[in-house]
């Protein structure tokens, strides 16, 4: 059907949200407001990563003639050199923060902003607060920025409960009292993959229009997976349940086949791939980090929300993930998520331990 080659119909994540939006009667536009916000800081981080390997590329040579004197050389040189210590990628981490920060507090719908780049929260101006606090980490997978691999944003929204003053006591909440939580991928396409409670959802960039189409609805994840997921250079440092696990993906005891090991280093990438395909994605406490290494508030919380809402599992080894209740703003935890038996399995390992 010559039709069907175009889809009229699209479903963008704004309209997305106002449909959700709309059986809360008491809603009044303050979510959408906040989220298009969030969109618009993904899509600055995407064309900015987009661009980042084509600014070495044109900001150098691009302009540069066989006239070009000395001192554009010298400079040119200098540049290079900067370059190459890793300011791009410092600049990159730094320039998403920056713009999150100001889109946020620019929307008049937040309080208080807890990002992975900056040490304190941010408590927005009285004139310009809102009902929500966001935390999240602007640029997840930082060491694969250079080498052009999928890096990503993930983030978490709390809703205040009071008018008084904001304090870090406003986002110092378990992760099951969260309204929303998402990532954005900038990988071979730019996906954006959300929940605010009812299931989970994901939306493809269309870089010609600009928008966020829903492309995933209602993603669920499989029960079981063949995948798992872990930076085994650490297997030295592992506890006893952990290195029983990894054993076991291996080694299957029930004449299974062996899973197959895939890891990114980018949590959004390996999550995401996680919550596609099935699995599970650990990033296990060690001898070195007994806490792990991923962070409660801006990585674990948003993901096991996800999870979960997918109809999997998101485990800390002692622990549901959503039931932690963080006392620091930059909290770490241990984190096993991913496929509902496959989590299963480990939780069985730890309680064995006990
Ligand atoms: P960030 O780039 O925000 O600091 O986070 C990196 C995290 C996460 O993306 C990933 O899962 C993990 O680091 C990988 O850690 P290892 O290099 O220790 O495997
Ligand atoms: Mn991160
Ligand atoms: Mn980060
Ligand atoms: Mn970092």
């Amino acid at each position: 059907h010559e039709a069907d080659a175009f889809r009229t119909d699209l479903m963008t994540i704004t309209r997305f949200v106002l449909n959700e939006q709309s059986k809360y009667p008491e809603s009044r536009g303050d979510f959408t407001i906040l989220l298009s916000n969030i969109v618009l800081g993904c899509k600055f981080v995407c064309s900015a990563v987009n661009k980042a390997g084509l600014a070495k590329l044109i900001g150098l040579a691009g302009d540069t003639n066989i006239q070009a004197s000395f001192f554009l050389f010298l400079f040119i040189y200098f540049l290079t050199f900067f370059l190459s210590c890793g300011e791009e990628q410092k600049k990159l981490d730094v320039l998403s923060n920056d713009v999150f920060i100001k889109a946020l507090v620019s929307s008049g719908r937040t309080s208080v902003l807890v990002s992975e780049e900056d040490e304190e929260a941010t408590f927005v101006e009285s004139s310009k607060r809102g009902k929500y606090c966001v935390v999240f980490d602007p640029l997840d997978g930082s060491s694969n920025i250079d080498c052009g691999v999928s890096i990503g944003t993930i983030f978490g929204i709390y809703t205040m409960e009071h008018s008084d003053e904001p304090t870090t006591k406003d986002v110092l909440k378990p992760g099951n009292e969260m309204v929303a939580a998402g990532y954005c991928m900038y990988g071979s396409s730019c996906m954006l993959v959300l929940s605010t409670g009812t299931g989970v959802h994901g939306f493809t960039l269309d870089p010609s229009l600009g928008e966020f189409i829903l492309t995933h609805p209602d993603i669920k994840i499989p029960k079981k997976g063949n995948i798992y997921s872990v930076n085994e250079g650490n297997a030295q440092n592992w506890d006893g349940p952990t290195t029983k696990y990894v054993e076991r993906c291996k080694y299957p005891k029930d004449g299974s086949p062996a899973k197959s090991l895939r890891y990114v280093g980018s949590m959004v990438a390996d999550v995401h791939r996680t919550l596609l395909y099935g699995g599970i994605f650990l990033y296990p406490a060690d001898k070195k980090s007994p806490n792990g290494k991923l962070r409660v508030l801006y990585e674990v919380f948003p993901m096991a929300f996800l999870m979960e809402q997918a109809g999997g599992q998101a485990f800390t080894g002692k622990k549901r993930a959503l039931d932690l209740v963080p006392k620091k703003i930059h909290e770490r935890s241990p984190i096993f998520l991913g496929s509902y038996d496959d989590v299963e399995e480990i939780k069985a390992l730890y309680a064995a331990e006990e």
